[in-house]
């Protein structure tokens, strides 16, 4: 098992990456579980796939699980689950000092790190990440949110987890297609400042997702490692540092938000060809060598992943993607930070991009 800490300033904590960690979860908690009660928010594919291993786990050393389980999909982060599962949790009486277990992926852990957020003005938390996408990013740092009508994640709070458990086995019952999205937020962290992991990755990224164990093992943790490191140095995104793990997710966006936030086009997936276009726009402004955003482009169409914009089918124009990003909630006082690109492993936060520039580039990119 890897250890990482997150060092941040006053509330460090621990993720843990390694196998078994669902069937040993209580001996993981520790004295993190102090009453016989213990809140669980999953979703029901989560609970169909892992939810027996884990209320045996707890039953088997005196604990009574209660289990809410909530639909799966991102309709679930709203404020009407935020309100009703708030009012599960006081229903069961949960202390400041208790912890709630988030079992699922990006959206379970975000809706109920927002419930912990504001559960007697803050409880804690316990994250439990049974996708790749989640152990790797979201599950790390504390981002918590729900949609609203206005759009995603616009709604939420800083609040760290006390511990994250990184089960690597539930890598393995995960479909295809979401283990490739959630390799996107993988191979980001080689792209934007880590030119030697980008390397690995490019030799070990095709036989980490086909199921090897010590691959998958080397890929989270070193990943863990460089979220930790960007999130004890700007933990509330306010230096610049942690806004670069926002690389590929403006264009991602705009594709996201284009083709209806749907199973059309994963999130991880639009990160993907978001980063893409990210090296890409880099190369056109002479940022970055072209043959290094070429580059990072072969290897993300080798690992399954979109690399051009046409094969989206997307059915409009540069004018109505980028229109998409100025609802971007990074939007500053009329500008949007893109993040770009110097070369692989090397990028950087640019305030003073020209949107109408970013038009005629996406313009090009979809008549590529
Ligand atoms: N997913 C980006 C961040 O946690 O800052």
């Amino acid at each position: 098992m890897a250890v990482i800490p997150v060092d941040i300033a006053g509330r460090p904590y621990e993720v843990r990456v390694g196998a078994g960690l669902l069937p040993d979860l209580v001996a993981q908690c520790g004295a993190r579980l102090r009453k016989a009660a213990v809140p669980i928010v999953t979703d029901v594919n989560v609970h169909a796939q892992w939810g027996a291993v884990v209320d045996t786990a707890l039953r088997a050393a005196g604990h009574e699980p209660h289990w809410r389980i909530l639909p799966a999909g991102e309709q679930t982060k709203s404020w009407q689950e935020l309100a009703a599962t708030v009012d599960w949790l006081l229903g069961l009486e949960v202390e400041r000092g208790d912890h709630v277990l988030a079992l699922g992926g990006g959206v379970i852990g975000d809706l109920t790190g927002f419930c912990a957020a504001i559960l007697k003005r803050g409880c804690n938390f316990i994250q439990i990440p049974t996708s790749l996408l989640a152990q790797v990013d979201s599950s790390v740092g504390g981002k918590t949110a729900i949609n609203t009508a206005a759009g995603k994640n616009l709604v939420g709070a800083f609040h760290q987890p006390s511990l994250v458990l990184a089960d690597l086995d539930v890598l393995g019952t995960l479909p295809e297609r979401e283990l490739r999205a959630g390799y996107a937020e993988v191979v980001k962290y080689g792209l934007l400042g880590d030119a030697a992991f980008f390397d690995w990755c490019e030799q070990n990224g095709a036989a980490m997702l086909a199921g090897d164990a010590a691959l998958r093992e080397y890929a989270v943790a070193h990943s863990v490692s460089a979220k930790a490191r960007v999130v004890a140095d700007d933990e509330f995104e306010r230096t610049g540092t942690r806004a670069l793990l926002n690389l590929g997710h403006t264009f991602g966006h705009a594709l996201e938000a284009q083709t209806g936030f749907s199973d059309r086009l994963l999130h991880g997936e639009a990160v993907a060809l978001g980063m893409v276009l990210a090296a890409r726009y880099s190369a056109r402004k002479g940022l970055m060598p072209p043959e290094e955003a070429e580059r990072a482009a072969r290897h993300i169409e080798s690992m399954g992943l979109q690399a051009r914009l046409p094969s989206l089918g997307l059915n409009c124009d540069g004018r109505v993607l980028v229109g998409h990003m100025l609802h971007d909630k990074k939007m500053d006082a009329g500008t949007l930070p893109f993040v770009l690109m110097r070369g692989i492993g090397q990028a950087f936060l640019d305030r003073q991009v020209d949107l109408a520039d970013v038009t005629v580039f996406m313009d090009e990119e979809l008549a590529r």
